[in-house]
């Protein structure tokens, strides 16, 4: 049984989705929800859910990434993760943090990569009128928003969208995408989802 850590720092609704697809037959559970906001609301729904969880307030750190990651190490190895999901984990993860996990941190990304890696993709994606946009699942590499891509989802681009109406129809893309590839990649299962 794979265990594993999900890292946020808002509401969480992926982690969310990847707690409550980890049951049954699942090859994987939930063993740790960990945040660098205490405040982060999906820390209460975890709680909700009976998953352990952990808060390291980055703004403790004044921009020291390694001291906040070196405190974020403590409850991460405690739970001993076989697998990280970041998941709207809004923190730039260190190269030294990153090939620590490497080839076992996944992160989803709202944009179809290698399109808009980084913030505001939404609104970039209207900006070039695209026809479609989506999602991405990747392993994480110390570039940002760069490794192999796990899956994709599409969406189409509805005439008069607004970056937040993408962002809602991408989201829900997001739900379906993220626990299909974490139970796949769980199971050791190569090859990549597109839906
Ligand atoms: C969303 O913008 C999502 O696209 C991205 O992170 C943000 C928050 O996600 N992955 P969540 O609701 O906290 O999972």
């Amino acid at each position: 049984m794979k265990r594993v850590a999900i890292l946020i720092s808002g509401g969480g609704s992926n982690m969310i989705r990847l707690v409550e697809s980890m049951t049954g037959d699942h090859p994987a559970r939930p063993v740790l929800i960990a945040s660098n906001d205490p405040f982060a609301a999906g820390l209460a729904k975890a709680e909700a859910m009976g998953v352990p969880t952990a808060a390291v307030d980055h703004r403790g750190f004044r921009g020291d990434r390694a001291a906040f990651e070196a405190a974020l190490l403590g409850p991460l190895l405690d739970a001993r993760p076989d697998i990280l999901c970041l998941a709207g984990f809004m923190r730039i993860l260190t190269p030294g943090f990153v090939e620590r996990f490497q080839g076992q941190m996944l992160n989803i990304h709202p944009s179809l990569l290698p399109k808009y890696p980084g913030l505001h993709t939404h609104a970039r994606a209207l900006e070039a009128g695209d026809a479609e946009a989506g999602c991405t699942v990747h392993l994480v590499t110390p570039v940002l928003d760069d490794g192999p891509v796990l899956g994709q989802a599409r969406v189409p681009v509805l005439a008069g969208d607004t970056p937040d109406a993408l962002a809602a129809r991408v989201l829900t893309a997001e739900h379906r995408l993220y626990p299909a590839v974490l139970r796949r990649f769980a199971a050791g299962q190569a090859g990549r989802i597109d839906l």
